[in-house]
């Protein structure tokens, strides 16, 4: 049977992937460290079968791990374009496996879209590992993390163990196997949260790949290229001594460059809204009463708090009660990407 399942978790970027040097290959512009999410998994089974003209692709409703659930939405339905993009990355896969049967896929995430966590690093980690597993092929970590980066450039840095780092390859680039994710740290290494505050449900209408391409046009890109290499060495060295204060602050300045390139692009790309502000400004105002809090922000509004565990308690207790966290998902770090027994369909 040329069927198997794979779980994937998402990931939250401490030094952010922002452009490309390669856009057919995905090879990013400069290196990134990430850390695995326990509360934002995607689940993924496919089989090749005969008979199938095209691959089937299903989303499954969000088994939600995290409670209040969301408003309910129903299963995602998939646009042309999303359907296209994993048609295109079976076609990798077929291509090496030499056969030319279509697919079954079906698919289900623990987080709904528009809750500021990429689903696209879990979807395509967890499609490369069950798809090529499917087909028979046994790739070994590295090679993984190379195929799933052909689906989705973040994806790479789902497929290791706990905290990743995303190495961009030589300068030149264009080769496809320089650019790979690894761990720098499992898991148990050490005990943060990433508690995701949802400022809003709505989904963000620029795509990471699209909003990416237009990179080169901010003024500030080449300032934050020069810059990034130092703040990767930083991050290592405080995941390695556990220094929340370095992590922090190493963070939010990553991140704040990483907006303020996507703010000066041609057209610019604005996704704060006046919630992430207030929600800024709240961790703030938690790090001046002595907690140590940090934030960090993807392509959306939503605001990822960082913290070390023994300081969950506090940090919740200062956003309960607040009308701007509408929500929140609590994740520690996260094993990589992994085969399981039991099937979807
Ligand atoms: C802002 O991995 O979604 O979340 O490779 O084009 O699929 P593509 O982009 P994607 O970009 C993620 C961008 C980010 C920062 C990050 O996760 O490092």
């Amino acid at each position: 049977m040329m069927k198997a399942t794979a779980i994937a978790p998402a990931n939250i970027a401490f030094i952010k992937y922002w452009g490309k040097k390669d856009d057919a290959l995905r090879i990013p512009s400069n290196p990134s460290i990430s850390m695995n999410l326990s509360a934002a998994i995607t689940t993924t089974t496919v089989e090749f079968l005969e008979g199938l003209k095209k691959d089937v692709i299903t989303f499954l409703p969000e088994n939600c791990t995290f409670f209040p659930r969301p408003r309910e939405k129903g299963a995602h339905t998939m646009t042309e374009n999303e359907a296209a993009r994993i048609s295109h990355f079976l076609d990798l896969i077929r291509k090496r496996a030499n056969i030319s049967l279509r697919a079954k896929v079906v698919t289900q995430n623990t987080f709904p879209k528009g809750t500021g966590i990429a689903s696209s690093a879990s979807g395509f980690a967890a499609l490369a590992l069950a798809a090529s597993r499917a087909v028979g092929l046994v790739l070994s970590e590295k090679e993984l993390t190379i195929l799933a980066r052909m689906g989705s450039g973040s994806a790479c840095r789902s497929i290791p163990d706990g905290f990743v780092l995303w190495e961009a390859g030589p300068p030149a680039g264009g080769s496809l196997d320089t650019s790979y994710a690894y761990s720098l740290f499992s898991y148990t290494h050490w005990d943060l949260r990433d508690i995701v505050v949802i400022v809003t449900e709505e989904e963000k209408n620029i795509s990471s790949t699209g909003g990416m391409a237009d990179v080169e046009t901010s003024p500030l890109w080449q300032k934050r290229q020069k810059e990034v290499s130092e703040r990767i060495e930083e991050v290592k060295d405080a995941l390695a001594r556990k220094d929340i204060v370095l992590l922090g602050e190493t963070i939010e300045e990553d991140c704040l460059s990483m907006h303020e390139v996507m703010q000066t692009q041609q057209p610019p790309l604005v996704y704060w809204t006046e919630e992430t502000r207030q929600v800024i400004d709240l961790t703030r105002s938690m790090l001046t009463n002595g907690i140590p809090v940090y934030f960090t922000i993807d392509a959306g509004p939503n605001v990822h708090l960082i913290c070390e565990a023994k300081d969950e308690g506090r940090v919740l207790d200062k956003l309960k009660d607040r009308e701007v966290a509408k929500r929140l998902i609590i994740n520690k770090p996260a094993a990589g990407t992994r085969i399981i027994k039991e099937h979807l369909f």
